[in-house]
């Protein structure tokens, strides 16, 4: 056998590169702040510009730069063996993000640096790809084109223009455009939280996107009281320790309603919960199972974080774009395990928020009676919302509701009720879990409780203070009292 030169045609490849990885913007900016952050930066300043459909993008850090020739290395598509092992703290492993997540946004990457106070430039334009022959800027184009910033405290900047894709090829609208940006913005405040919240090595990090400052968001809701920090565990595969930090988050009804949409996310509470893995503190999954359990609404509220070493990329099959993983097989026994028990746990949370019976001060859906060791369960007439819908309408209609409760009462499925709590009674799951419904539902009863205190506000809510189920989600309810401005706004 002998051997002949058979290199990729250079404008086929730098194309196909566009498809590496699924980048949306805020991964593709991601993958570049993950080299600021490997090279040292302590702020990244992000700029995105609509300039009239033609947008053009610019990432630009603090760090310590690059020399002339590293830049034209890093520049190089696959620049690196990814097979070589990292420092921890490398964000890195294909040696082709930089490269790659650029082309999935626009055709023309400039790449700017100054380093130990001097500047250099090089330029990727996909549509003028000259076999491998790169553009290398001369002095005075690199000063034309710099920000101040660079020139003053060295570092790195990165413009993107030609950007097709992220244009959808000049037919963004300005009004979608922003819509992207406050998209990206929200992804970069979780992606990178733990480094904006000065977690990371002692060192915070300030990311400005526009000009305004990214605030860090924890998913997990650490800051608040009801937060729930379970038992870390440590696991270990391939002599690397992998560890798991378990939290159960409030229950919605000890949330203000801003905040609950907030950590629930862009696609709510259902779909925010499971496993949250991030790669040397940075995060690459958030709200899976990998397919170990369901999700259901009972494990809504569980969030586990689990912190893998870049020297474990291999086993988790890392993607280019840093935005998927797979779940180790060695790992899913004790996973699941651990899943099923959290789960358990998320359940008690919300059945304990469910009403219970025979309190003193709350009025309750259902009275529960025992006399002589017989025990009996009974719909509450003196409930507002039960007492409005039997004194509404004529005679007739009151009997026909008094008789549909007794119905209900009477047929209380006693049987399969005490089978499901015997078997499994966290798999019980009668209380609202979406406060929409819950408002909404709050919304029709209004009137009529209304009616009911005479159109006395400051009594309606002491009447909604006091009973079930208003009275469990009291933060809900509060802001529908203000949202109608019927409560007076207290400082809390
Ligand atoms: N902002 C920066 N500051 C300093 N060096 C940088 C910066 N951006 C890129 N580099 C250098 O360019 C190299 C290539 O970056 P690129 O993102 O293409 O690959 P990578 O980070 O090595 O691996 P990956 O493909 O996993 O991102 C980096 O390894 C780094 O040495
Ligand atoms: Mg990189």
């Amino acid at each position: 056998m002998k051997f002949e030169e058979n290199p990729p045609d250079a404008a086929s490849l730098m194309m196909s590169a566009r498809s590496f990885g699924n980048y949306d913007l805020p991964g593709a900016l991601a993958d570049l702040i993950d080299n600021s952050i490997k090279g040292g930066a302590r702020e990244i300043a992000l700029t995105c510009d609509f300039a009239g459909g033609a947008p053009e993008i610019r990432i630009r850090d603090d760090g310590h730069g690059m020399s002339g020739d590293e830049l034209r290395r890093a520049m190089r598509p696959a620049s690196t063996d990814p097979l070589v092992e990292r420092s921890p703290d490398d964000l890195g492993r294909f040696g082709w993000g930089m490269k790659s997540a650029s082309f999935s946004q626009c055709t023309r990457l400039l790449v700017l640096t100054c380093h130990a106070g001097k500047m250099s430039g090089c330029l990727w334009d996909l549509e003028d790809v000259d076999g491998w022959r790169m553009g290398v800027l001369e002095a005075a184009d690199i000063m034309a084109t710099a920000s101040p910033e660079l020139r003053a405290t060295g570092g790195v900047e990165i413009i993107w223009s030609n950007c097709d894709r992220l244009s959808e090829n000049g037919s963004l609208t300005v009004a979608e455009f922003n819509t992207l940006i406050v998209h990206a913005r929200s992804r970069l405040a979780l992606i990178f939280h733990r480094y904006l919240a000065g977690e990371v090595r002692g060192r915070r990090l300030t990311i400005r996107l526009n000009g305004h400052k990214v605030e860090a968001w924890d998913p997990f809701y650490r800051d608040h009281e009801a937060t729930q920090v379970l038992e870390p565990e440590n696991l270990e595969i391939g002599g690397r320790a992998i560890d798991i930090q378990p939290f159960i988050l409030p229950h919605y009804s000890k949330l203000k309603t801003g905040q609950y949409d907030k950590l629930g996310g862009e696609e709510g509470f259902l779909r925010n919960q499971g496993f949250y893995v991030y790669r040397s503190h940075r995060l690459i999954i958030s709200g899976t199972w990998f397919r170990l359990v369901r999700h259901g609404e009972l494990s809504q509220l569980v969030r586990i974080r689990v912190d893998i070493p870049n020297a474990l990329d291999h086993i988790w099959k890392i993607t280019i774009d840093k935005s998927d993983a797979q779940l180790p097989a060695a790992l899913r026994t004790r996973l699941r395990q651990i899943v099923e028990g959290l789960r358990r746990r998320s359940a008690k949370v919300f059945r304990s928020r469910g009403g219970r019976l025979d309190r003193t001060h709350t009025t309750s859906v259902w009275s529960r009676y025992s006399r002589g060791g017989e025990i009996h369960y009974a719909i509450n007439r003196e409930h507002p919302i039960i007492e409005a819908l039997l004194d509404s309408g004529d005679g007739e209609q009151q009997r026909a509701a008094s008789a549909a409760i007794r119905v209900i009462e009477q047929a209380f499925p006693v049987q399969a009720f005490g089978q499901d709590a015997a078997a499994n009674i966290d798999a019980i799951h009668q209380t609202l879990a979406d406060p929409e419904a819950f408002r909404a539902d709050l919304l029709a009863a209004l009137p009529l409780l209304l009616a009911q205190v005479n159109g006395d506000l400051t009594a309606l809510e002491a009447l909604l203070r006091s009973t079930e189920p208003w009275c469990e989600a009291w933060n809900t309810t509060e802001s529908v009292l203000k949202e109608k401005g019927w409560m007076r706004a207290k400082s809390q």
